[in-house]
């Protein structure tokens, strides 16, 4: 009852989290360094004009980007098979709209994925990780622009021909999906990098964007292939299922089309095609987006290699009193809460369960192998006075979803490629900009103004995973 020997486990962060050094060796600025710091209870927003009394946490990230060759040696001792991160677009072309890219940025990457492969760290990349150039908004309004797709794909080539022979393991776009939650400003500046949207128009805008960003998508599969026939290129989704929150049929109509509403953007980018729900929907809603025949084409030539996902929580959903014919899905408005369920401190509700049920009902959807490339628990952790950290709850979050992984393997026969807990090390917080919202296995002193001292401490749930590698996994039946 063991997993194959060749299962990835790794762990994962993303550039704009971890590398700080923002304006350094020739970076633009991206849409991640205009965000400023917020907490639980306090949104993050943009500033279009970098203010020096403002906190922004992806100028500090925790120095990754100095740091790396340490951070990896301990990640090596970990036992890590792969390491998940992402490139930040505005090293390689600051500006997005730039001619030439710049040498030192693409450097940078050559020796981070020569010093994993070194230590026989398999590098699986992300090309878009909530971080494209901020030029690209003021410039063109952010992804709602047609002519967003050439300058992706030119640097998905850039990049592609760069490192061919040090990855195989692409993703196009980090959690594509986070944007059908369209009245969300947040979500549709990170996936999208659109800043000025009347929520009346957000629906719209959302999805002549996504259309841009699955072509680009889809020409991005499409030229790796030919770059490197070896290459697995895959989607990313943010996957939390949705339950109904009662029998009542129009509860789970409700929560059929709020899944719907969430995983088309997978509906394309595995199965090459607009899900017919949707093409009705657009067609209804008189928006008359800009699709054309060559882009359907492209679609269905550029699906990806496998399904790239993160998995966090599930949702649970309620039908409305005013639901109107097409039961639309407003997240924010629909969303109940689960009984059965317990939240984490940021109010995410945590179900190990509704990871096994996720794998099977993707795995039926799509029929193409997973990757589960984020997991994990945000939580504030204490050090010790002598310099322990007792963090058992992950451990606990941890363990349970990974039992729940490989029931999926084992009893349903999932072919998953690997599992790389989110935050391996402690990065700053993708939602709120915090620093103590930790997911890390590694702890970084430093506080969420960027001070500290930076050392790294071993947490226990460092110890306890890297047993678990070296197992090959939990083992169920021990
Ligand atoms: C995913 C993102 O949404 O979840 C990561 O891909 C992010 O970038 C992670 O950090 C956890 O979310 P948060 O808001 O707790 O950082």
């Amino acid at each position: 009852m063991k997993l194959k020997d060749n299962f990835l486990w790794g762990g994962a962060v993303a550039a704009h989290q971890v590398e700080g050094a923002w304006n350094e060796d020739g970076k633009g600025d991206s849409i991640a360094d205009h965000l400023i710091a917020g907490s639980k209870n306090k949104k993050r927003y943009i500033t279009p004009v970098i203010s020096r009394d403002k906190i922004y946490p992806s100028h500090f990230g925790i120095d990754l980007y100095h740091l790396y060759k340490k951070d990896i040696k301990l990640f090596d001792d970990l036992g890590l098979k792969c390491f998940r991160t992402s490139i930040a677009w505005t090293r390689i072309y600051p500006n997005g709209d730039d001619n030439e890219p710049n040498e030192t940025g693409l450097k940078f990457y050559d020796n981070l994925f020569d010093e994993l492969n070194k230590s026989g760290i398999e590098p699986i990349v992300t090309l878009s990780h909530f971080e494209m150039p901020y030029n690209l908004v003021k410039k063109y309004g952010g992804w709602k622009n047609r002519k967003l797709i050439d300058f992706f794909v030119k640097f998905a080539e850039t990049v592609f021909n760069r490192y061919k022979s040090k990855v195989k393991y692409w993703m196009t776009f980090n959690e594509i999906n986070n944007q059908s939650d369209f009245q969300s400003k947040l979500a549709l500046y990170s996936n999208s990098g659109i800043t000025e949207c009347p929520l009346k128009d957000s629906e719209k805008t959302m999805y002549q964007a996504a259309h841009y960003e699955l072509v680009a998508s889809a020409r991005t599969v499409i030229i790796g292939h030919k770059i490197n026939p070896n290459f697995k290129i895959g989607c990313m989704l943010a996957m939390a299922p949705i339950y109904p929150s009662t029998s009542n049929p129009k509860d789970i109509f409700k929560a059929e089309r709020a899944n719907q509403a969430r995983y088309w953007f997978g509906d394309i980018q595995c199965l090459g095609m607009y899900p017919v729900w949707l093409k009705t929907y657009q067609k209804r809603s008189n928006w008359n987006l800009d699709i054309t025949v060559s882009d359907l084409n492209i679609l269905k030539k550029g699906t990806v290699d496998f399904v790239g996902l993160s998995y966090y929580m599930s949702m649970t959903v309620k039908v409305g009193d005013d639901e109107d014919q097409y039961y639309t899905f407003y997240e924010e408005k629909d969303k109940v809460k689960n009984k059965y369920l317990k939240e984490s401190e940021w109010g995410w509700q945590i179900d190990p369960v509704g990871l096994r049920f996720s794998l099977n009902w993707l795995n039926d959807r799509y029929h193409k192998p997973l990757f589960i490339v984020e997991n994990g628990l945000g939580a504030k952790d204490k050090v010790s006075d002598n310099n322990e950290i007792h963090d058992q709850y992950r451990i606990n979050y941890l363990k349970s979803h990974i039992s729940e992984m490989e029931k999926a393997i084992i009893y349903d026969g999932i072919d998953i490629i690997g599992y790389t807990p989110w935050g391996i090390i402690d990065l700053i917080s993708a939602g709120t900009g915090e620093m103590s919202k930790r997911y890390g296995l590694i702890y970084v002193d430093q506080n969420n103004k960027g001070y500290g001292t930076g050392k790294r401490l071993l947490k226990d749930s460092y110890y306890w995973y890297q047993n678990l590698i070296k197992n090959n996994g939990i083992n169920l039946e021990n």
